[in-house]
């Protein structure tokens, strides 16, 4: 997916060994969509050639502010203008010391300082030793680069380049990637809290079998990244999945439909927002085996019993929250054919403010889907895209009917 199209990021690496990672992330932005100018500090330039990010980025690496191929002699200025975001990646203790400071002493900073900084955002990917980056002086300059507006990111925890382990370590190129893209979504739901269910559940026969279903997660954990983005906090349930977590995103992986029940209920209270998108298994096994069930010789089936899941959605429809408009619940119904009436008929069942409904096997392991969306009012149908463009979009369209009802509580 392209996620950075038409975008124009200014990459800047000041000093640091991760400045082997900014290749690839210079790679992946490219891959993205975007296109992207270097910059290095002389620091960077002793840990990778310009010659390494010209050939990634198609473009010549700017090193210096005396650099002659700007007509009017002010890269500094046409390279922030034309950017719509600045990412410095890796950013070093000085340079972070140098950005809160509003020092200026090189091509790097001097166009952090000059950037529109209302119109271009800047965004630092900090690398250093762990004790660097826990020193005072670096606690201080990230707040103040906080304070100033600009864009923190995380640092990753493990070995370090210097043989040491912590904190410290610069996130991973496509990690960086993720959080570049959330920067340019808008915060439709910042303040918001929202809980999703994604993926099956597994719903045990016995130690070793079980009966599940073919959801692949890549919705619910689409919706997940997607409120993220918008800006929510966000807790996602997921049943059995190997789909790696969002970003931002705190996971809670459960099994079976009851986990998943509890794992929601410990949950819900903190919720504004809650989207049930997971296909759970209706039915379970009533009395699984503690061992495995073998083959008798009789040639008959086991003979299995089973009872009905609780059906979370409805569960958390029903509670005192949901019912005083505190919490917005949002059901989805996965059909084989007449969606519209199914889906309808389902969103009144569920009791829920809006359902989305989609065709079962045209979305089940696929990256793309259409969705039908049913409220009170009416129908809008979404038509085929990638599953994270429409959970983008769905986010817009909770978001909205949130704003209709009042400010976040
Ligand atoms: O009844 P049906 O399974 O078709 O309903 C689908 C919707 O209800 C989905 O939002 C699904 O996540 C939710 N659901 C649930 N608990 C169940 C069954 C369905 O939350 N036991």
């Amino acid at each position: 997916m392209e996620d950075l199209a038409k975008k124009h990021i200014l990459l800047g690496l000041s000093g640091g060994v991760a400045c082997y990672k900014s290749a690839e992330l210079c790679r992946l932005m490219m891959k993205a969509g975007a296109t992207v100018q270097v910059v290095m500090t002389e620091a960077a330039s002793r840990f990778i050639t310009p010659v390494t990010l010209q050939a990634l980025s198609q473009r010549p690496v700017y090193l210096s502010q005396w650099d002659e191929r700007a007509a009017n002699g002010m890269a500094h200025i046409n390279l922030g203008r034309e950017a719509d975001a600045c990412l410095v990646a890796p950013a070093s203790a000085d340079f972070i010391a140098k950005l809160a400071q509003g020092r200026a002493d090189d091509l790097l900073s001097l166009l952090c300082l000059a950037r529109p900084s209302q119109r271009v955002p800047l965004l630092v990917a900090p690398a250093m030793n762990r004790e660097m980056w826990a020193h005072p002086a670096t606690r201080r300059n990230v707040a103040q680069l906080l304070a100033d507006g600009a864009t923190v990111l995380d640092v990753g925890r493990g070995e370090q380049a210097c043989g040491e382990t912590g904190d410290g370590r610069m996130l991973e190129p496509a990690e960086i990637v993720q959080d570049l893209v959330a920067a340019f979504q808008p915060k439709v739901l910042a303040g918001h809290h929202v809980l999703v269910t994604a993926g099956p559940t597994y719903e045990a026969m016995d130690p070793v079998r079980g009966i599940t279903n073919l959801s692949s997660g890549k919705m619910g954990f689409a919706i997940a990244r997607a409120a993220s983005e918008a800006g929510a906090e966000v807790t996602l349930v997921a049943g059995p999945v190997g789909q790696p977590t969002p970003r931002g995103v705190a996971r809670i992986d459960v099994r079976s439909a009851r986990d998943m029940l509890a794992a929601v209920q410990a949950s819900q209270d903190r919720a504004t927002v809650f989207i049930a998108c997971a296909a759970v298994a209706d039915w379970r096994v009533a009395q699984p085996g503690s061992q495995k069930i073998k083959k008798d010789g009789s040639g008959l089936p086991p003979p299995l019993e089973f009872v009905e899941n609780p059906d979370i959605l409805a569960t958390v429809a029903a509670s005192g929250r949901a019912r005083r408009g505190e919490l917005f619940c949002v059901g989805f119904a996965a059909e084989s054919h007449d969606l519209l009436t199914h889906a309808q008929a389902k969103r009144v069942r569920k009791g829920v403010p809006l359902l989305v409904g989609n065709i079962g096997p045209d979305t089940f392991g696929q990256d793309d889907n259409a969705l039908l969306l049913v409220d009170a009012v009416g129908v809008t149908e979404v038509p085929r895209a990638p599953k994270l463009v429409l959970a983008r979009g769905l986010m817009t369209e909770i978001a909205r009917r949130l704003a209709a009802k009042g400010p976040a509580p």
